[in-house]
């Protein structure tokens, strides 16, 4: 059997997936050498054998992989931002830019070594575009362009989101199209039925915050080590509380769809801590018994009314996708939030209820981090979608095609929320859209 490799410019003549738009003011093109056609846009087989680097720099995770195209994972470097999180309490795009930039080349270098290969071995370069901070999209964009400019490799543009999801695949090769997806982390928190690769219907998302902004506002509220993020620490002290202690309410009780808040319930939480006098400036491991115990209360009444409002909303989501596509096996959970013990043990029982089987990845590929990014690429580059090496020495003044705000998919009529499509400026077309488009022209 054999396979094309062809350019994305090719799928997407109205917009490429992956395009640098170069400013006006532009250096004299002798600058710059020709694009090159990389070894991968001929005509090749199958093959196990691709090698792919992954980098992943859209939050404050500086991280590089190695992956095979069989899925073997050859190297994974992550350099985490944990203390600039304990001292901004939260991402500062300024800061997280100049962590990424000032480590960008010293992980992925790491990522070489550790599998054993120079850029040249590489088949591919994939790395994500968007959503994230475009600060540090950026970084990570340059980076990664420089490689495939310079060694003459192909480009794969990914999406974040879509590679939490994927990454599943990765270690469970029997997760099949189409599935249900809970894609929960700092700063997503979607409900998707992913038909296809690429291809995916957006049944909810949140109106205000995410799951995991809300585990990392508590964290701090309640005086908790931060260094791991906020989530590790809140599910660690809450295994100490009682889950029923504190009365928070559950969010969006009335509205009968597959979308979530935690704006609410993260107010609820900030006025009980008040209300016990809990004071953040003390860390837990200072804290008297009585005091601690109190916190614990907090964080595991949280916890239960927070995954609670998942489990609400991921039997919807399957309900609705079951109309759609009955024959649906699994529910992936993924994203940083996805690593929480008691999360995996509640949405256990409702896919239980519901026949499915649940699937999340290993809480090392819940995290941010290259491995999900390198196999993402593979999964596109196999069926052709990738784009030529960039020129070798690319103008310091190219604008990159970042997607800060890159939807998955387009929104299920359903689950459409009048809160949300106010807040929709500057939203780039998305990624099932813009696939359905390549696919329509390519017909
Ligand atoms: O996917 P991720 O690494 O980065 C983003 O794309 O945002 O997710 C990070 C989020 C943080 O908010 C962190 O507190 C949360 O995932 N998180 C957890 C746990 N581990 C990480 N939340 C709850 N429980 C955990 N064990
Ligand atoms: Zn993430």
């Amino acid at each position: 059997m054999a396979w094309a490799c062809r350019s994305y410019l090719a799928h997407l003549p109205c917009r490429p997936l992956f395009n640098p738009r170069p400013q006006l003011r532009r250096r004299p093109p002798t600058f710059c050498s020709s694009p090159r056609l990389s070894s991968a846009a001929k005509v090749l087989p199958i093959s196990d054998n691709l090698l792919v680097l992954g980098i992943e720099t859209s939050c404050d995770d500086t991280a590089a992989a190695v992956v095979k195209g069989n899925g073997n994972i050859l190297s994974h470097v992550v350099s985490s931002q944990a203390d600039l999180l304990v001292k901004y309490g939260g991402v500062a795009p300024k800061m997280a830019e100049a962590a990424h930039a000032e480590v960008i080349d010293q992980v992925v270098q790491q990522a070489l070594d550790d599998a054993n290969l120079t850029e040249k071995d590489l088949s591919a370069v994939a790395v994500t575009i968007g959503p994230g901070l475009s600060l540090c999209l950026r970084v990570g964009v340059r980076k990664a362009r420089k490689i495939a400019g310079s060694f003459g490799k192909p480009i794969i543009g990914v999406h974040h989101m879509e590679a939490h999801t994927l990454v599943t695949r990765l270690v469970k090769p029997d997760v099949e199209f189409p599935f249900v997806a809970l894609l929960i982390s700092g700063g997503h928190n979607l409900l998707v039925l992913a038909q296809d690769l690429g291809q995916y219907v957006q049944l909810g998302t949140t109106i205000d915050d995410a799951i995991g902004e809300a585990y990392d506002k508590v964290a701090k509220w309640l005086g908790l080590d931060m260094k791991r993020s906020g989530g590790p620490a809140v599910e660690e002290l809450a295994r100490e509380g009682d889950p029923q202690s504190v009365k928070f309410s559950t969010p969006m009780k009335q509205h009968k769809d597959c979308n979530f808040s935690f704006a609410g319930l993260k107010t609820q939480v900030r006025l009980a801590i008040e209300k016990r006098k809990i004071k953040a400036d003390v860390p837990v491991s200072l804290a008297t018994d009585q005091d601690r115990k109190s916190r614990a209360d907090i964080a595991a009444s949280f916890q239960r009314v927070a995954v609670l409002h998942l489990e609400e909303r991921c039997q919807r989501a399957i309900e609705w996708s079951m109309e759609m596509e009955p024959s649906i096996k699994h529910l992936v959970v993924s994203g940083g939030v996805a690593s929480n013990q008691y999360v995996r043990t509640q949405l256990d029982q409702v896919v239980s209820r519901k026949n499915l089987q649940l699937v999340c990845p290993p809480p090392h590929l819940c995290t941010d981090n290259g491995i999900m990014v390198a196999w993402t690429g593979i999964e596109h580059f196999r069926v052709g979608r990738s784009e030529p090496p960039p020129p070798a020495c690319e103008p310091e003044d190219v604008v990159y095609d970042l997607r800060p705000r890159w939807p998955l998919g387009e929104e299920y009529l359903k689950g459409r929320s009048e809160a949300r499509s106010l807040r929709r400026a500057r939203i780039h077309p998305s990624l099932t859209s813009m696939i359905q488009q390549a696919m329509s022209q390519e017909a």
